[in-house]
């Protein structure tokens, strides 16, 4: 076990109460709570549409089909993701193609970069608000509008960050997020996919259980007996029990974002102005969730050793990330037609990912602070 593992999770009494509830009431798939749960986070993100799905990849890969993406098509996106993704895009026979990100600063996919990608069979960009920091949406954006492309956002590191006093995910035309263990609200599995456009959801809502026109549920309520099946759909339900969970968790975000803001500058504070640390996301659009706190080393084997000693400490750190081009599948599927994405593998070999969460004591993070600070050469 490390003394300070990379994130931990917020999770009491109210989600045991609320799991002991959904039990209880004997229904467990998608019903009443799930349907509050929509209600709610659709309240919380200020949007007319939410969609509780199985995980944030359902939700992406929902996303892209729901916009017309098929074969043939491409999605402009950065290599410097979880392979998620980009794998939403081929599930759907679509192409992916990668944009460099701004630098060493920003990890965030860069707007002119993501210009020079557009080609006649471009359909959509899919942009990730890396570590829960806004990416440059007004120009993305004005970029969609200009080539009369569809815009998803893949939110899923930034669940309550905001630009100009709107929640991220609500930006472009359809925001995705994930609940995985290691994300600022958990439902161990889950996603959901917000948007404004009561047809898009409408269509999200019946590929989630494969195409079906009324759910098991409506069934036992009486709302409907019998159901035609009008698309080729998927399982991409979740459960009562992850929904429970969720609508506590989504109560407890906005205090646990501040926590997770007050361990950033804690870092910040102790971490500047150190010879061979560079501290990106100084300045950034916005106000975001914090989900990661990443450094940038001189090089890739001082990363390396760093981590190693942190290790040896009892703390636990990661890469975000190693970039999806780079890894064997898609090389195999790329080769080298990929472009320059010297930014993303130049940040891919120096980030090292510190832990980061809300309930991180001081003890931890002075020990993080002094483990590296003793460390760096
Ligand atoms: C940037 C990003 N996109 C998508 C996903 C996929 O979410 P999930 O694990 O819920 O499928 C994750 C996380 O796991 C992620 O970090």
């Amino acid at each position: 076990m490390y003394k300070v593992p990379l994130s931990d999770i917020d999770m009491g009494k109210a989600e045991i109460m609320a799991v002991e509830k959904v039990l209880k009431s004997r229904w467990l798939t998608l019903g009443e709570v799930t349907a509050r749960f929509e209600q709610e986070f659709a309240k919380y993100m200020d949007v007319k549409e939410a969609v509780a799905v199985s995980s944030g990849t359902a939700a992406l890969h929902l996303a892209n089909l729901v916009l017309g993406i098929g074969p043939g098509d491409e999605v402009i996106l950065p290599s410097m993701t979880f392979v998620a993704t980009v794998n939403a895009v081929l599930y759907t026979g679509a192409i992916p193609i990668f944009a460099d990100i701004k630098g060493l600063d920003d990890f965030n996919v860069a707007s002119e970069e993501i210009e020079k990608k557009i080609t006649p069979r471009t359909k959509a960009i899919c942009v990730v608000h890396y570590g829960g920091y806004p990416a440059d949406m007004d120009r993305i954006l004005a970029i969609a509008k200009r080539h009369g492309l569809r815009v998803i956002e893949d939110a899923a590191h930034a669940i309550g960050a905001e630009l100009n006093s709107q929640k991220v995910g609500t930006i472009g035309d359809i925001g995705c997020f994930s609940f995985f263990s290691n994300k600022n609200i958990t439902t161990g599995e889950g996603g959901m996919l917000v948007t404004q456009d009561l047809d898009l959801a409408q269509r999200a809502r019946r590929l989630r259980s494969h195409g079906m026109t009324s759910l098991s549920w409506d069934r036992l309520k009486g709302h409907a007996s019998s159901y035609d099946v009008t698309d080729l759909g998927f399982n991409y339900r979740t459960t009562e029990i992850a929904s429970a969970i969720g609508r506590v968790q989504l109560r407890k975000l906005d205090t646990n974002n501040i926590k997770r803001h007050k361990i950033t500058e804690e870092y910040k504070k102790n971490l500047k102005d150190h010879k061979g640390l560079h501290l990106p996301f100084t300045h950034y659009f916005g106000k975001p969730s914090y989900h990661l706190f990443p450094i940038i080393l001189p090089n890739q084997d001082q990363r390396d050793r760093l981590q190693t000693k942190l290790k040896k400490a009892g703390i636990q750190t990661s890469i975000h990330y190693s970039p999806v081009h780079l890894f064997s599948y898609y090389r195999k599927t790329y080769g080298n037609a990929t472009g320059d994405l010297s930014k993303t593998v130049d940040v891919a070999a120096r980030e090292l990912t510190l832990p980061l969460f809300s309930g991180m004591t001081k003890d931890q993070i002075r020990l993080v602070v002094t483990t590296l600070i003793k460390n760096l050469s």
